[in-house]
Parts: structure tokens; C-alpha cells; sequence
């Protein structure tokens, strides 16, 4: 029962943070319009299954509105079984199509094994990835994120990133680093922050809402108890019953009303 609800939590959990993965090689040749689909980020893996064809040139573009770029890096890459790019690799483009020059920091063809935060980002709105599959047993295998973003003013549904980038703020915190710096979740070391200073002032209030309650209480204990103490503890004052109501001479210096002729207030 516990668990489920756990499990339940974070199944919602991860579908609000979730980006759709999409897989090279299911889309060959094809475009992926990301205004059309709603898109903001997207996770490219090469292929849903262990292996994919030989001897293949499988390319995709995602292309979003004209006054927008991509940013993109990735979480894992593991193409071909050397460096020197002979058998399998991949080709980044900063463009709409293969004859696009390289993006930035990816020149050349990729291959081999690393795994870089780096971030690179295209300088327009469309980015084409192609991959070359050699002859031999095919086991290589990336992961990428790609977000898009824009730079000038940011408006209401995005968020501004520290580095000038605007991202729609469906992305913050959204554990993918969307604005290429970190600067996505700033919330995160607030609610933090938040807590800790949260709990100090909590006890502070606490401490002195406890001090105060057992001073009052101890002084309640010791406190006017004189009524009852001393109207039932004198004797000649009536009966028990409305002794009770009845001022005590000894402590107030006043003759007692006869019975009858009590004054309607106690003083
Ligand atoms: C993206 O590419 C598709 C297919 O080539 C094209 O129809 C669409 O106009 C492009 N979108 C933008 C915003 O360039």
C-alpha cells in the first residue's frame, strides 16, 4: 500500500518532468517540427532496440521558428568500437539538411566513447543529425537532449536563464539542464534555503511559545485562588455554598455584607 503510493507519486512526478524520447532510427528522412508538435526538448536515442540495420545513412532535421536555435548535448555516446570514426558515426549539422556546415564543437565526424556535459548549440533553427552505420554487427548506441531556446527578451510563459537564453518554463527543473548552465531551477537551492531557514525560526517560536506557556501556568498555579482557598477555609461565613460568592474581611479589610445585600459584581 505504501509503496504503490509512492510509486504513484513518482510515476506523476516523472510524467510532469519527462521529455518524449525519440529514436534516430525510426525517422529516417524525416523532419520533426517542434512548434507543430508542441515541443520544447526532446531526448534522441539512435535506436529503441539492441541493433539496426548495416551499411545505412539514416538522417533526421528538427527545425523549430525561425527566431529560435537549438542547444544540445549528450548524456551518453558509444559509436563504433574505436576513434577513428571508420565503421560507425555520427555527423552533427548546424542546419536543415547533410550539406549544412558542422555545429560547433562537433566537427567532423563523432564516434568512440565519452560522455561530456558540454553543450553545444546550433545558430539557427534547424539541426540535422545523420548517422552511418558500417557492415559489420551494429552495437553503438548515443543519447542526446536537444532544447530550444531564444535570446533577447523572455516572455511570460518562459523562463530567463542566466546565460541570456529564454526557454519555455515548462522545462525548469525539468533535471535535463535546459538552459545549458544549470540556471533552470532556481527554486531548487531556494526551497532548500527556505526550509532551513523555515525550521530555525519554527523553533525559535516554539522555544519561546513553550517558555511562555510554562510561565503562565506556573504562575496560574500559584495565582488568585483566594476565593475558593479562603471562602472555604473561613469559618462563619454561611454555608459552604455561598461562602462562595461572598467577600472574605480578612483579605480585602471590608465588612461583610449581610446575606441578601451582596453586591452584584465581585471586585
Ligand atoms: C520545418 O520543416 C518542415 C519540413 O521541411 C517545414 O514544412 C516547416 O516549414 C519547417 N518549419 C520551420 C519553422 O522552418
Amino acid at each position: 500500500m505504501k509503496y504503490s503510493i509512492y510509486f504513484t507519486l513518482f510515476a506523476v512526478l516523472g510524467y510532469a518532468f519527462a521529455i518524449r524520447t525519440y529514436y534516430l532510427n525510426q525517422r529516417c528522412g524525416t523532419t520533426l517540427n517542434f512548434p507543430y508538435y508542441s515541443l520544447d526538448a526532446i531526448r534522441l536515442k539512435l535506436t529503441s532496440t539492441i541493433n539496426y540495420s548495416p551499411n545505412k545513412d539514416c538522417y533526421m532535421t528538427v527545425n523549430t521558428t525561425s527566431l529560435k536555435q537549438f542547444m544540445l548535448y549528450f548524456k551518453s555516446i558509444a559509436i563504433g568500437s574505436t576513434t577513428s570514426c571508420t565503421r560507425d558515426w555520427l555527423e552533427v549539422f548546424d542546419g536543415p539538411n547533410v550539406r549544412s556546415r558542422y555545429v560547433d564543437g562537433l566537427l567532423n565526424r563523432q564516434c568512440g566513447f565519452s560522455i561530456s556535459s558540454q553543450v553545444f548549440k546550433t545558430s539557427g533553427n534547424a539541426l540535422t543529425l545523420s548517422f552511418h552505420s558500417g557492415s559489420s554487427i551494429q552495437y553503438s548506441v548515443f543519447d542526446m537532449v536537444i532544447t530550444s531556446y531564444h535570446t533577447g527578451y523572455c516572455y511570460s510563459d518562459e523562463h530567463a536563464c542566466d546565460n541570456g537564453r529564454c526557454i519555455s518554463d515548462k522545462l525548469m527543473c525539468n533535471g535535463y539542464n535546459p538552459c545549458g548552465d544549470y540556471s533552470d531551477c532556481p527554486l531548487a537551492g531556494g526551497v532548500i534555503a527556505g526550509i532551513v531557514v523555515g525550521c530555525f525560526f519554527f523553533c525559535v517560536f516554539a522555544t519561546v511559545f513553550i517558555i511562555i506557556c510554562r510561565r503562565r501556568r506556573h504562575r496560574y498555579h500559584r495565582g488568585p485562588t483566594h476565593v475558593q482557598v479562603v471562602a472555604n477555609t473561613t469559618p462563619g461565613y454561611g454555608t459552604p455554598g455561598q461562602g462562595y460568592n461572598q467577600p472574605v474581611p480578612q483579605q480585602y479589610g471590608a465588612v461583610p455584607y449581610p446575606q441578601g445585600q451582596q453586591p452584584s459584581t465581585y471586585q
